[in-house]
């Protein structure tokens, strides 16, 4: 058998909590240099999928293998294998005591050993990558919410991740304030960072989104080419789902 090098390749995911099962048997596969954008309703389970592709979640069972490497395995280096795997969350979770340069420092310095001066000039570099590198000395409260989420980027891709998650990384910004953070995750995507991404934006999964998952339920409605996905869905969900996100006033349920 050829061997197929994913970067995420996930199996018959199954989650959990108690008597509610939230992911009821997940499969699909994210390759190198590929963006994935995961549409779906609230509670469809998009968070508990991307929480367990680092094991934020424990699976109650099934595989999730990212880079060859079996994080489902129980003998895996979890910590190890985490440290491929940025995650960007919708709270940007900055430590408020810190600067921007000591927040995008400080995960370097204590799980990846680099020394300061090595540290300092990564966190610079990916500052710089998405546009606040004059910010390096503000702390997180004198910044915006997308500039604040920035940082929370520039933290995760100073980790030199080969896997960036993404929760819905705009959904707690002003509207004026998404562009931003959208532009620097699509100049993420054009250098060819590999990308899970739920998100509610239509426009940017259209565009930058090599493929898109639609998600109700617990289980995967729709995988396709994003112009298929959200320009002609098959299914009567994803259409529901589209109608709804596209136009919050339409109330046909
Ligand atoms: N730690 C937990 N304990 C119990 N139930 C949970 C837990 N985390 C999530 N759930 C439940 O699992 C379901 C899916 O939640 P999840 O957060 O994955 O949905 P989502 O698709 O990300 O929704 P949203 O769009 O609102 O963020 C929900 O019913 C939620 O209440
Ligand atoms: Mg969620």
């Amino acid at each position: 058998m050829t061997p197929v090098n994913h970067a995420v390749e996930i199996r018959d995911l199954h989650k959990r909590f108690g008597k509610l099962e939230v992911l009821k048997g997940i499969d699909f596969a994210v390759d190198p240099g590929q963006v994935v954008c995961v549409i779906g309703p609230s509670g469809s389970g998009k968070s508990t999928l991307l929480r367990c592709v680092n094991l934020l979640e424990q699976p109650t069972s099934g595989r999730v293998v990212v880079h060859g490497v079996e994080l489902t395995d129980r003998d895996v280096d979890i910590d190890a294998a985490r440290r491929g795997i940025g995650m960007v969350f919708q709270q940007f979770n900055l430590f408020p005591h810190m600067t921007v340069l000591q927040n995008v420092m400080i995960s370097q310095r204590r799980v990846l050993k680099r020394g300061k001066a090595e540290a300092e000039r990564i966190a610079r570099e990916n500052l710089d990558k998405v546009g606040i590198g004059e910010k390096c000395d503000a702390y997180p409260v004198q910044l915006s919410g997308g500039q604040q989420q920035r940082v929370a980027i520039a933290r995760a891709l100073a980790m030199s991740p080969a896997l960036m998650l993404f929760d819905e990384p705009t959904s707690a910004l002003d509207p004026e304030l998404v562009g931003d953070v959208l532009t620097v995750m699509r100049k993420l995507a054009e250098e060819g960072m590999t990308m899970l991404v739920v998100t509610h934006e239509m426009a940017f999964a259209r565009d930058v989104a090599d493929r898109v998952v639609f998600m109700d339920g617990g289980v995967i409605v729709e995988d396709g080419p994003a112009e298929q996905v959200i320009g002609a869905p098959r299914h009567e969900r994803t259409k529901t789902f589209l109608s709804r996100v596209l136009d919050p006033t339409h109330t046909d349920i």
